[in-house]
Parts: C-alpha cells; sequence; structure tokens
C-alpha cells in the first residue's frame, strides 16, 4: 500500500502532482478537495477522510491554507504551496499552536525559488534580504504596455497584497529574517517572457545573489519549476529520499 495524499486544489501544480501520484506505486490519492465541485472527490474535511492519511497537499489559494490547515494539523501532516498566507500573523500563530499541540508538520517547499538551503545555513549572520520579482503583466492580470514598479516595501506587506505572485517573498521571509525584514519589489514588465527572482542575501557572512528565470506553466502567476519542487519535496517527507 502506498503512502496516502490529499489534494486540496486540482488546478496547475494540483493536476501535475495527481498524475505523478497515481504513476507511482509508492503513493495514494486519497481525495481531492476543490471549490470547483467537478474535480472533487469530497466536499469538506473530516475526522473521516483526513484519518489515515499521510500527508495533505495544499495548492490551491491562501484561502485555502486559512480555511484548512488547523484543521488538517489536528490529524496529519501539511504541505502548502500559497505560503504567502502565513503573513497573517494570526494564521501563523493558529498554525503553530495546532502543529504543537497534535504533534504534526508543516512543510514548505522551495516552490519558484532555489537556494533556500543557503538563506538557512547563513541566517544566524543575516543582516538583509531582498528580492526582486519581475513577470510579464499577464501573470499579475494586467495589460501594462511599459515597465511599472506595482510594490516596494516589506513582504509581510507584499504578501497581502499579492498573495498569487510573492509566494516567493514569504518563503524567503520563512527561512530567512522574517516577514518584516524580507524587503520585496515586485515589477510588471511586458518585455519579461520568464517569472524572474532575483535575491540579493547580505551578512556578517558575505552576500550571495539568487536568480531564477523560470517559465511560466499554464497558469502565468505559476512557475513551472514549483510543482516540480512539491513533487521532490512529497519524496523528500513521505519516502525520505529527493529522487525517484
Ligand atoms: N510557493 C511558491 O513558490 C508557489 C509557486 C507557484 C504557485 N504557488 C501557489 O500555489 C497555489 C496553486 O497554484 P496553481 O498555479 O496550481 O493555481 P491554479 O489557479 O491553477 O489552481 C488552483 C486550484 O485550487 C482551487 N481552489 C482555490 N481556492 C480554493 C479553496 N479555498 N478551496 C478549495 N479549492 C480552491 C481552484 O478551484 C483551482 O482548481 C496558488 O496559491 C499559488 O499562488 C506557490
Amino acid at each position: 500500500m502506498g503512502k496516502k495524499i490529499g489534494i486540496i486544489g486540482l488546478g496547475t501544480i494540483g493536476s501535475y502532482l495527481k498524475e505523478r501520484i497515481e504513476s507511482s506505486d509508492k503513493f495514494e490519492l486519497a481525495f481531492i478537495l476543490d471549490v470547483d465541485k467537478t474535480k472533487a472527490t469530497v466536499s469538506s474535511l473530516d475526522k473521516t477522510n483526513l484519518s489515515k492519511i499521510d500527508l495533505v497537499v495544499e495548492c490551491a489559494s491562501a484561502e485555502a491554507v486559512k480555511e484548512y490547515a488547523a484543521k488538517v494539523l489536528e490529524k496529519t501532516d501539511l504541505m502548502i504551496l500559497s505560503s504567502s498566507a502565513l503573513a497573517e500573523k494570526n494564521l501563523e500563530e493558529k498554525i503553530s499552536v495546532a502543529r504543537k499541540k497534535f504533534g504534526t508538520k508543516l512543510f514548505i517547499p522551495s516552490g519558484a525559488i532555489i537556494g533556500l538551503d543557503g538563506i538557512v545555513a547563513v541566517k544566524e549572520q543575516l543582516e538583509s534580504v531582498e528580492l526582486v520579482t519581475r513577470k510579464n503583466p499577464k501573470g499579475f492580470g494586467r495589460n501594462d504596455k511599459k515597465e511599472t514598479v506595482l510594490f516596494e516595501g516589506n513582504a509581510r506587506k507584499a504578501a497581502m497584497l499579492y498573495p498569487k505572485n510573492v509566494n516567493v517573498a514569504a518563503t524567503l521571509a520563512l527561512n530567512g529574517i522574517g516577514f518584516e525584514k524580507t524587503r520585496a519589489k515586485i515589477i510588471s514588465d511586458p518585455k519579461c517572457t520568464a517569472n524572474t527572482h532575483t535575491v540579493t542575501a547580505k551578512g556578517k557572512f558575505g552576500a550571495f545573489h539568487i536568480k531564477v528565470a523560470a517559465l511560466p506553466s499554464k497558469n502565468p502567476k505559476t512557475s513551472g519549476i514549483a510543482a516540480l519542487s512539491a513533487w521532490r519535496k512529497i519524496n523528500e517527507i513521505l519516502l525520505g529520499r529527493s529522487l525517484d
């Protein structure tokens, strides 16, 4: 019997994971929850469908994290893609309480960014982390004809204003110096064909730069590498390894 996985959100990332899970004998798809009833196999999460599940994967929206995270963590481990949801202090606190009380774990895959191992390694000496995210206007549901700076400020505010586009800022903040100190600049650029994230991290250790130019998936907001990172993380969590 394979490890049982529940999926919340059968969109671009969820569909990819479903296909990988179903074509592996190591895993079993236990349920799909989606606001779109045509995609869902369950209509809500309760003790019955959460029992004997090894991992629930959220790849839906920040709203879904708000709605289901604490409920899932009462029963089993949870991996979330919509990390921007954790910019809301109350939710982060609620999740932390649930994890501690029920002894469950919350996982966040690297998603659309790389190099988190470096951020974590230098964390105690880290003084500043700056992210510049540049996407085609389509990724923001806009129609800009020239480069437009949409936001400049801290990661908490960025995540509140652009939850679908700044999961990278949130993931960096959670692994590094937090939502207040992590800086984010968001640029809509009609010349942009890739979703580009440039990170500059500085501290007593020196400095490093991370640059990702990831092609968007079917969803122009979402980089294709996010689904790959989620699949890798599932393997790591449930099978204790990172390769198939
Ligand atoms: N961590 C990262 O770096 C990273 C990268 C890319 C995407 N993401 C995030 O991952 C999530 C999924 O991305 P995607 O491109 O697959 O999205 P998508 O829009 O293609 O699919 C989302 C699916 O979730 C469903 N859904 C939305 N809200 C829901 C809710 N409250 N309850 C149940 N179902 C709900 C939708 O009906 C849809 O089927 C998004 O929140 C996105 O911002 C994170």
